[in-house]
């Protein structure tokens, strides 16, 4: 019998995939910034016991059911929506992620989008770089205070309560949605649960960090953004999808909200002439949410670990239950 065969579907650094290499045969989409061909991922797929896949790469019951050897789907991310996890249990494949590493990182984000949205920080400065400031005025690109503001989270988990924190310490009211309440956040983050709809009424920030399911699927819809307040600020961190981006785009521009700063979008990469991005009121990040070499190394370690583990027959360290 020959050595296990691993798939990872984008070039990952070499020192991270050595001890891989050391134990199966790995193989590695050789592109660093290309997504890899839907036809080859199936087809790797095919003869792989073990794949390392992107949230870009669809894991569905059509790759799953011509994937004999398939035990194992190390997704380089902790969300997993591009993951059939039902089909992946059927076929007896487990699926893993990578939470608690891109916590604290991914909250840095969250918050750093929140304040450059509001303080129109990338504005700001390109009219430095693009030679237009001309005097100190006293409007001169000014945006919204955050501290002492609310924050309205939405999706309570790990990386809600880490951004919950950094709030605090802009000694804002902390108010949050989620499926369940957590008391513990409620205790230690002094936060508030609420309805939706009260925390769309109530929040100057709309922080959207909820993992996209079926029922979070356009959340933020029309009816949504109608509910906000006119000065509020729209934050999205979390899955594009769970926007309905031409209702945003429509309360963009009729100033029922005030902005919007995004890292996510229903379509990835966003086309440089979507509606959205012509907006000076949009903040737009290509997904960054967890871009720091410490955590993205530590996300791609974790995957390797997972894949170790199963294919030794052992349990993973994150799988998704
Ligand atoms: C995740 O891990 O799900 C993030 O969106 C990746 O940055």
């Amino acid at each position: 019998m020959g050595r296990p065969y691993v798939f990872i579907t984008r070039k990952l650094p070499d020192d991270i995939v050595a001890p891989l290499c050391d134990k199966y045969d790995v193989n590695m989409w050789p592109h660093e910034h290309l997504v890899v061909p839907r036809d080859i991922l199936l087809q790797e797929a095919s003869r792989a016991e073990a794949l390392i896949t992107m949230l870009s790469d669809r894991i569905d019951e059509e790759l799953l059911k011509q994937s004999p050897k398939l035990r194992v789907v190390a997704n380089v991310a902790v969300g997993y929506d591009n993951i059939d996890v039902e089909a992946a249990k059927t076929y007896g494949v487990i699926v893993c992620n990578t939470p608690d590493v891109l916590t604290e990182t991914t909250a840095d984000l969250t918050f750093a989008l929140l304040l450059a949205t509001a303080r129109r920080l990338i504005e700001a400065a390109e009219f430095v770089k693009g030679g237009k400031w001309k005097s100190w005025s006293p409007l001169l690109l000014a945006g919204t205070d955050v501290h002492h503001k609310t924050i309205g989270i939405v999706g309570m988990g790990k990386i809600g309560q880490a951004v919950a924190h950094r709030a605090k310490g802009f000694y804002m009211r902390v108010l949050y949605y989620n499926r369940s309440r957590n008391i513990e956040a409620e205790k230690t983050l002094d936060a508030t649960y609420c309805s939706f709809d009260e925390l769309l009424r109530r929040s100057d920030f709309v922080v959207c960090l909820t993992p996209l399911t079926n029922e979070t699927y356009q959340l933020f819809n029309r009816a949504a953004f109608a509910k906000m307040k006119s000065s509020a600020i729209f934050i999205n961190a979390g899955r594009g999808a769970i926007v309905d981006e031409e209702a945003l785009y429509d309360a963009l521009i009729h100033r029922r909200i005030a902005g919007a700063g995004l890292d996510v979008f229903a379509q990835e990469p966003i086309r440089s002439d979507h509606p959205l991005l012509q907006l000076p009121n949009v903040v737009a990040l290509p997904h960054i949410g967890s871009a720091t070499k410490e955590t993205r190394y530590a996300m791609m370690h974790v995957c390797c670990r997972n894949v170790m583990a199963v294919l030794e027959g052992k349990e993973p360290y994150t799988p998704v239950r």
